[in-house]
């Protein structure tokens, strides 16, 4: 595909460029990935499929939740960030894979000196375009950049497609990793280890393994913010796919699960139902009290992030945590 066609907009005046790579995946593999979940023994949708404009907002409610610990956590981390350790920010690319709102990067920058974000570009990458859009005209109205090349894709598929040109910053915050399994992580981090360059860094959150009930309450909060947000999933595959699932027929389950040290979240069907899909296929049917699994996400030692360097063939540099050791902030090194 030609490079000039993914250009979405493209504001000279203020430098902010939106580039669509979403339609390389190619049309239709949306539909298909969800109904092979949906065919699956135990039913399956990717927790990628949350984020419309509606999950988007919800995820930002939970954010802000009393029971839910890891992005006030993490900010905090990120505050600090400079008075713990040395960053060069001149002349760099910052990449934040799975941006989602601009609060995090923010923080971040309130920490480079003016000069320096004068010469520094910001890379936001995530599947929402949404998103893209209107964090970066917000991070505009507070800090003068260089410039703002979004970038709409799959980071776990499309690294390859963030450019090149100058040293990176790769930010990936949130503990986004940790919906990954084992499989999908390290051939993540192995791809991610791939493209970065000597020069180039990595700033991962890892939410850590901690006491059961304070897991269990982050996904289970008492104003029914994530059930909201766990269900609101389902309208995501019926606008995609075209189903009429009725978000009312399922209860939302989230439990820790200690074997696998993740939090699993899942769709629970109150009653029996077929759901009509592909004309010329067998229907799907699911049965009450089956589940859709919809989330993992994993809660990591401080051997998990040193593997995760591992696999980068990245060097480990540090590992910042809060008083608590709930969630972590590495910082690794190409070299
Ligand atoms: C954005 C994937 C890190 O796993 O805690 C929050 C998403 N799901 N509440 C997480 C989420 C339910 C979140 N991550």
């Amino acid at each position: 595909m030609n490079y000039l066609q993914n250009i979405v907009r493209s504001e000279p005046n203020v430098n902010v460029k939106l580039l669509n790579y979403l339609p390389k995946i190619g049309i239709g593999s949306a539909r298909e990935e969800i109904f092979t979940g949906l065919r699956a023994k135990q039913k399956y949708i990717y927790p990628k499929y949350f984020y419309d404009g509606r999950g988007s907002e919800l995820f930002e409610e939970i954010t802000q939740l009393e029971e839910y610990y890891p992005t006030r956590t993490e900010k905090k981390i990120i505050a600090g960030l400079t008075k713990k350790l040395y960053l060069d920010f001149s002349g760099l690319n910052i990449v934040e894979l799975g941006s989602g709102d601009c609060s995090k990067i923010s923080l971040l920058l309130e920490q480079a000196s003016r000069e320096e974000l004068k010469e520094l570009t910001y890379v936001p990458v995530d599947i929402s375009e949404s998103a893209i859009e209107k964090s970066s005209v917000e991070l505009l109205k507070r800090f003068t950049l260089k410039n703002v090349t979004g970038i709409v894709a799959d980071f776990y598929c499309q690294l390859n497609l963030i450019p090149k040109n100058r040293n990176r910053l790769f930010c990936f915050f949130g503990s986004t990793i940790g919906n990954f399994n084992a499989g999908e992580a390290k051939a993540f981090m192995t791809s991610l280890g791939k493209t970065m360059q000597p020069g180039d860094s990595l700033l991962l959150g890892a939410d850590m393994l901690k006491d059961i009930n304070v897991l269990e309450r982050a996904y289970n909060d008492k104003k029914g913010v994530t059930a909201q947000f766990n269900k609101n999933i389902l309208n995501v595959v019926n606008n995609l796919t075209g189903t009429e699932f009725d978000t009312s027929d399922f209860e939302h389950y989230a439990f820790f699960n200690e074997k696998k040290s993740r939090i699993e979240m899942h769709l629970r069907a109150m009653k029996d139902m077929v759901v009509n899909s592909e004309p010329d296929r067998e229907a799907i049917t699911v049965r009450r009290g089956e589940t859709i699994h919809t989330e993992n996400s994993n809660k990591f030692s401080a051997d998990d992030v040193e593997r995760f360097g591992k696999w980068a063939g990245l060097e480990l540099q540090k590992i910042l945590t809060d008083k608590n050791d709930w969630f972590s902030l590495s910082y690794y090194r190409k070299i």
